[in-house]
């Protein structure tokens, strides 16, 4: 099932996420429907609080579902390595409309759980390392636009509370 995406300025978007306590059928049935959802959008990737659950799951597939091995699905992820820095212009389904280059790591390795409870461990180089950046920091209540600073930032910020009051977001 689809699920209706919050937006910016949804509480759920702007704290931390809760780790999962056991994969239960509920968490499995989350999980696709993240899948379903990021697909739908189309997008690389969703965190559990874009569909305002605040739970630590995320899924990631840079593929778009070209390729079935692409899709990522993990439970309570964890940093193992991070290196490198990238600046490439990033989007995010819960700030539709707007973008902007963020400095990321270049290569970053996570482990988390799959949907079986087994730990699995991934890799990830430039755009992969750039989309598990981007979901974690959901996780932990951050959206992209708080990686910017100064005068970028508060740009956009105004601009989608201009949205939000006008009732346009
Ligand atoms: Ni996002």
């Amino acid at each position: 099932m689809v699920r209706p995406i919050v937006k910016y300025g949804a509480e759920v978007l702007h704290q931390p996420a809760q780790p999962v306590e056991e994969i239960t059928g509920e968490v499995v049935q989350l999980a696709r429907d993240m899948v379903e959802t990021m697909y739908r959008a189309p997008g690389i990737g969703l965190a559990a609080p874009q569909v305002g659950v605040p739970l630590r799951i995320f899924v990631v597939d840079i593929t778009l579902g070209h390729d079935p091995k692409g899709l990522i699905t993990l439970v309570n992820p964890e940093w193992v390595e991070r290196e490198g820095l990238q600046v490439e212009e990033e989007g995010c389904l819960s700030v539709p409309g707007f973008s902007a280059s963020v400095a990321r790591p270049q290569r970053v390795v996570v482990k988390g759980l799959d949907l079986e409870g087994r730990e699995q461990t991934y890799e990830g180089q430039g755009l992969l390392a750039r989309a598990f950046q981007h979901e974690m920091d959901h996780l932990d209540g951050k959206v992209y636009l708080d990686r910017l600073r100064g005068i970028r930032r508060s740009l956009l910020v105004r601009r989608i509370h201009k949205r939000i009051k006008a009732g346009t977001w």
